[in-house]
């Protein structure tokens, strides 16, 4: 099928629209599956993926759009609570559509000029509200480059000839506590540094990193001849939700002269939050942060910023090459963007956010986040209420990690909580996702990433687990 006459897209487009439209209201309906559940290898033969010799017709090409719609997870579904994010709001889908359509790269202002712009007013308004006065940011793709690029930006900041030369002749490392983002594993292991020298440090009950094990293990690092390099403090961890101490990790860093990040890939949001902003107290003195709008804010994967106090690292750090023919000196080279990200083509990922901070302003953005805490309250309630529900920490931010209690004796709770979850997702009407700890604790791991989940649904889900429960 080919689309290029304008009366032609006019028809692809009302069909398209046709199709999304039912698709969105499809999951409206309680009664729609979150997810057709099929084992790989049955999904293959169900969709029989084949491209011909011919290109296919206009009612094929739409027939294939009908089926991933079908058989893809409804994350737009109100019970849809799985994934740090999910959905999306209207303004995002307009700003990722026109972004698309003007198909640029955000290397060079000469290529695109709104989309620096826009992106540099982002990394301002962020770094107004972290508190950093003169900083500097990129967006990157995704929270683990936005960690990797922390890491990167470190070394060069202590050993500014590793740009040349390679890693110092040294041992580096770096802490992170035991629930940081596995992003750093691949970061260190990138960078040449080493998984081993990516040291984890405890966290507490509540999943906080322990300041004192922070330091105790800096110390062994440093009589152990190695090199303390960075310490990243989570800003709401992955499973729990926690945040660790980042006034403490603050001081210790500083210390020992270690950089400090802040991975607020999720918890990052408490910037805009009034009610949780306590949470990351101290965030200005950190040297660098990570977030992602894509997680909470439902602007669509990918939407991360890699921030940083340090006007001038980013640049030093990454720049070099591609002068010849890409970056020219003129009246706008410094706003080349692409002379100090790690990508040459770059997508444009401002505008998706921009439309949507616009429309939602500062008030609106704030009230988002306080109505997921709220909903976070009334399920985390609902489960203290719950004679077979027990909640095994308490929320800092908005995860709610719970474990089903069986009706008999003798059973194993860890391989009930797994049963249960994966009966659960077969059954379609639910996603929510579950995780487990280093002895063996297997829970529920509820997320409210969601916006669309309202708390009727939270009642029914409720319902639905304990009900489901006892046909175990
Ligand atoms: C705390 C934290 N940091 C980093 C990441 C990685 O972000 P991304 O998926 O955007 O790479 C995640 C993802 O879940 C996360 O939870």
């Amino acid at each position: 099928m080919s689309i290029s006459t304008k009366d032609q897209r006019v028809d692809a487009w009302q069909k398209l629209v046709d199709i999304i439209e039912s698709y969105l209201e499809q999951n409206q309906d309680p009664e729609t599956p979150v997810v057709k559940y099929r084992s790989a290898q049955d999904l293959k033969e169900e969709l029989e993926l084949k491209i011909g010799e011919a290109g296919a017709d206009s009612n094929e090409v739409f027939s294939e759009i009908s089926k991933y719609l079908e058989y893809s997870v409804r994350t737009t579904h109100p019970q849809f609570n799985n994934q740090l994010n999910a959905g999306f709001n209207f303004n995002a889908l307009m700003g990722e559509i026109v972004s698309f359509i003007a198909n640029t790269s955000m290397a060079t202002f000469e290529i695109a000029p709104v989309a620096t712009l826009l992106e540099n007013k982002l990394v301002e308004e962020l770094n107004k509200s972290i508190g950093y006065e003169n900083g500097h940011g990129i967006m990157v793709t995704g929270g683990s480059n936005a960690n990797l690029m922390a890491i990167h930006c470190a070394r060069n900041r202590m050993f500014p000839n590793a740009k040349h030369e390679g890693n110092p002749n040294k041992e580096l490392c770096v802490f992170v506590s035991q629930e940081a983002h596995y992003s750093f594993q691949k970061a260190v292991s990138l960078l040449g540094l080493g998984l081993n020298n990516l040291i984890k440090v405890k966290s507490t009950v509540q999943g906080e990193m322990d300041s004192e094990d922070l330091e105790n293990k800096i110390k062994k690092c440093i009589e152990d001849g190695k090199t303390p390099l960075l310490v990243a403090s989570t800003a709401g961890t992955t499973v729990m939700g926690a945040f660790d101490p980042v006034a403490k990790n603050q001081e210790i860093a500083k210390k020992y002269n270690l950089w400090h990040h802040i991975d607020g890939a999720w918890g990052g949001a408490a910037l805009f939050s009034e009610k949780l902003r306590h949470r990351i107290k101290g965030c200005e003195e950190a040297d660098s942060f990570t977030f992602d709008a894509h997680k909470l804010l439902g602007t669509g994967l990918i939407t991360s910023f890699f921030l940083t106090k340090d006007k001038n690292i980013i640049r030093e750090t990454n720049s070099g090459g591609g002068g010849s023919y890409l970056f020219h000196e003129y009246e706008n080279s410094e706003y080349d963007t692409g002379a100090y990200s790690l990508q040459c083509g770059r997508k444009v990922d401002s505008l998706k956010f921009w439309l949507t901070w616009k429309a939602l302003g500062h008030k609106g953005l704030q009230e988002f986040v306080d109505n997921q805490v709220a909903k976070r309250e009334h399920l985390v309630n609902l489960i203290n209420e719950h004679p077979r529900l027990k909640m095994l920490h308490e929320p800092q931010f908005l995860n709610a990690c719970f474990q089903v209690l069986p009706e008999e004796e003798n059973v194993d709770i860890n391989k009930y909580n797994f049963d249960l979850r994966f009966k659960l997702v077969k059954e379609g009407k639910y996603l929510v996702n579950f995780s487990s700890w280093e002895d063996g604790t297997v829970f529920f791991r509820h997320v409210f990433a969601n916006n669309v989940t309202q708390k009727e649904d939270l009642n029914k889900l409720v319902d639905e687990i304990v009900s489901l429960s006892k046909t175990m």
